[in-house]
């Protein structure tokens, strides 16, 4: 292919993608498979790559997201991004209509939208093209976070029509859905990670990240409420919302939007949300009440803060007040502590609440909890509410303040806090009862060897009547022993051992997930396997070849190192696999696809590899082996003695050369 027809072929796969991108993100409307838009994906990257004079930060191949920002800039906003006044009663928002009506000297039309819950952003497009994302920040100047903007899906990178100003300025909010937000908690908890506080604070936090390939993991969204840019072709708020959505932006319409003509029909589309917004998938706190007219906006102006021409009335959260009777401390698999607040049953949103999530001893401390406080109580994104203040009024004066406790509720050993954490955990890691419960709770899960037969109350009565004590001894287990417990029948013990003959075929890395390592979740599990191939590989590991692995950070590399140097951890190892179970990857599952799409070349004579092994080798990670060098090469593996025609060929084509080094690294 020519340069020329290389670029074309470039942009014609950005347009396309871009367009599929939309497509499914903003408009929910997919016409291809994730399959089919990975291959065009994948051609993209590879021709960008083979082809970097034609790099672009607005390519949707940037959307993954992998630089690093050690700070971000500053920048000023070319108009302050002001708040607005807000309101929590009707009066006052009646108050707010008849000051707006008399000052223009007529009732005019109201827009009304939801006041979506996340953080304030501003999008600059220049040609076209994104060029600035930036946080509100102080109002007057903010943070350049455009890296990590342009990994949120639904934000066009290049904005579709035509006649588009050269400089055009968005606002919007960038938010958490529940579900994602809810998924991404039970993940974090799995991995023994303090969950977030609700999706308002993880949407901002997750912005500020500073690796941009983090913020692509994380499930972002954004609605767009406003044009900051004047247009010969509208006169109203509503037509700049229409123009926004024509240019690929998400913005809600439908129900969530409303014109509105008088008093009556603000509050009709207050009420209506106040009562339908709990079933919205993600967070609102109030509605945005806005004169629609630009050129009556104009008129009315602004206070030093906000728009005179815009309110918000924020909904009551939902709040219960009850009585704190009591806190329990639950001890998990990994030791950690997580106190649970019993409540004097309260009605809240619709639920009976019994108990609240107390997360750690700082929240206490924070709280000044005593017991019998009459707590206020509050729903978030979370399923079980949590305590968020006191009522100090009702507090009775010989009241006693709450102590963390400072030994283990199940086995009296003192509780240790390392720096940096905010929980507190058991260290008597073998002998506390839970921690062995939930250990072997975790190793038979689904996620890991997926036993079936065994749940939670036969595991107890397992360890109670002494028959296992660890997630080994569960392989030595005979028909007489489960035929002496309570409830087991012969049908059930031949189920339980048919379960546990069954889990020996479970993959390795479904193993190293079971032995519930701390930090160690099922992604991670999956990467060190293919890492290390094997558990003697990964035993022998030292903290260095762990940190090279992707994702694999001190923290994990710490716990991997503290697990597989315990002896008792050693030993139940050596036993797993002396009944047989799964301690290396199979042989096809040594492959990746850490090569797929690539065309390579070899040249040379190699140190660590016969032209034989070095092809296998390849192919075994989904690379294709191309005799002759041309414009589809994606890079050239040279030897010892590479021929010089090779060499100005691959020059001249700009493909680039790697020595067996590069390779060596490249794959392992
Ligand atoms: S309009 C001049 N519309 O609420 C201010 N803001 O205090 C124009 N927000 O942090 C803002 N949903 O990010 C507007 N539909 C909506 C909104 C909205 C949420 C946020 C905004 C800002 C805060 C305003």
């Amino acid at each position: 292919m020519t340069k020329e027809k290389i670029q074309l072929e470039i942009e014609r796969l950005r347009k396309e993608l871009e367009r599929h991108n939309i497509l499914y993100y903003t408009n929910d409307r997919p016409e291809i498979s994730d399959r089919e838009f990975d291959v065009l994906l994948e051609n993209l990257i590879q021709l960008e790559k083979n082809n970097p004079e034609f790099f672009d930060p607005n390519s949707p191949s940037q959307r993954v997201g992998g630089s690093i920002s050690k700070s971000f800039e500053t920048v000023f906003h070319q108009r302050p991004m002001l708040s607005l006044g807000n309101t929590y009663s009707l009066e006052e928002l009646g108050e707010f209509t008849s000051r707006v009506e008399k000052s223009l000297g007529s009732f005019p039309e109201f827009v009304c939208e939801l006041k979506y819950d996340g953080a304030a952003i501003s999008l600059l497009y220049e040609k076209g093209q994104l060029s600035k994302g930036i946080t509100r920040g102080d109002g007057m100047k903010g943070d350049d976070i455009t890296v990590n903007i342009r990994t949120i899906h639904n934000i066009p990178l290049k904005l579709k029509g035509e006649n588009i100003p050269d400089i055009l300025e968005v606002r919007g909010e960038i938010f958490m859905p529940l579900e994602g937000f809810q998924k991404m908690n039970e993940e974090r908890l799995e991995m023994g990670l303090e969950p977030f506080a609700n999706p308002r604070n993880s949407a901002s936090g997750s912005l500020k990240m500073q690796d941009s390939s983090e913020v692509a993991k994380r499930p972002l969204d954004c609605f767009i409420y406003a044009l900051q840019t004047n247009l010969d072709f509208s006169q109203s708020h509503w037509e700049n919302l229409q123009y926004c959505e024509a240019l690929g932006f998400k913005v809600p319409s439908g129900d969530m939007r409303r014109s509105c003509q008088n008093l009556k029909e603000i509050e009709e589309f207050i009420t209506l949300w106040d009562v339908q917004r709990s079933q919205l998938p993600f967070d609102v706190d109030g509605v945005v009440i806005k004169v629609n007219q630009l050129a009556l906006q104009d008129e009315l102006g602004f206070t030093a803060k906000s728009p005179r021409w815009a309110i918000a009335y924020k909904f009551e959260t939902e709040r219960a007040e009850t009585v704190l009777e009591t806190i329990e401390y639950q001890v998990g698999r990994t030791g950690a502590i997580t106190p649970v607040a019993n409540l004097l049953s309260v009605q809240l949103a619709g639920t009976t609440v019994k108990r609240a999530s107390l997360h750690n001893a700082d929240q206490i401390r924070k709280l000044g909890l005593h017991y019998s406080d009459s707590v206020f109580v509050e729903k978030g994104g979370e399923i079980i509410p949590k305590i968020v203040g006191v009522n100090l009024q009702k507090r009775q004066s010989d009241a006693k303040e709450v102590q963390y406790i400072s030994h283990c509720p199940e086995c009296a050993t003192e509780l240790i806090r390392e720096e940096g954490e905010a929980q507190h955990y058991c260290p008597n890691t073998f002998n506390c009862k839970p921690q062995i419960l939930g250990r072997l709770e975790h190793f038979i899960s689904r996620k890991a060897m997926d036993i079936e037969g065994i749940g939670p109350e036969t595991l107890d009565l397992l360890l109670s009547n002494q028959l296992i004590s660890n997630i080994a001894d569960l392989y030595t287990l005979n028909e007489a022993e489960l035929l002496q417990l309570d409830r087991v029948g012969q049908k059930l013990a031949g189920n339980i051992l048919d379960g546990i003959e069954q889990s020996k075929l479970q993959s390795f890395e479904k193993v190293l997930f079971g032995l519930g390592i701390r930090y160690v979740g099922e992604t991670v599990s999956k990467k060190l396997a293919r890492a290390f191939k094997s558990m003697d590989g990964l035993i022998a590991a030292d903290k260095e070849s762990l940190l090279q692995v992707d994702e694999i950070g001190e923290r994990i590399a710490d716990s991997l190192i503290r697990f597989l140097h315990a002896q008792y951890n050693l030993e139940l190892i050596e036993r797993l696999k002396s009944y047989g179970l799964q301690m290396r990857i199979e042989e096809q599952e040594g492959a990746s696809d850490l090569l797929k799409g690539k065309s390579i070349v070899v040249s040379g004579t190699f140190e660590h590899f016969s032209r034989d092994s070095i092809k296998l080798e390849i192919e075994k990670h989904g690379g294709k082996v191309s005799s002759s060098v041309s414009s589809k090469t994606s890079f050239i593996i040279a030897g010892s003695d590479m021929g010089p025609a090779k060499r100005q060929k691959a020059g001249s084509l700009n493909v680039e050369i790697l020595n067996e080094e590069d390779f060596i690294k490249m794959i392992s």
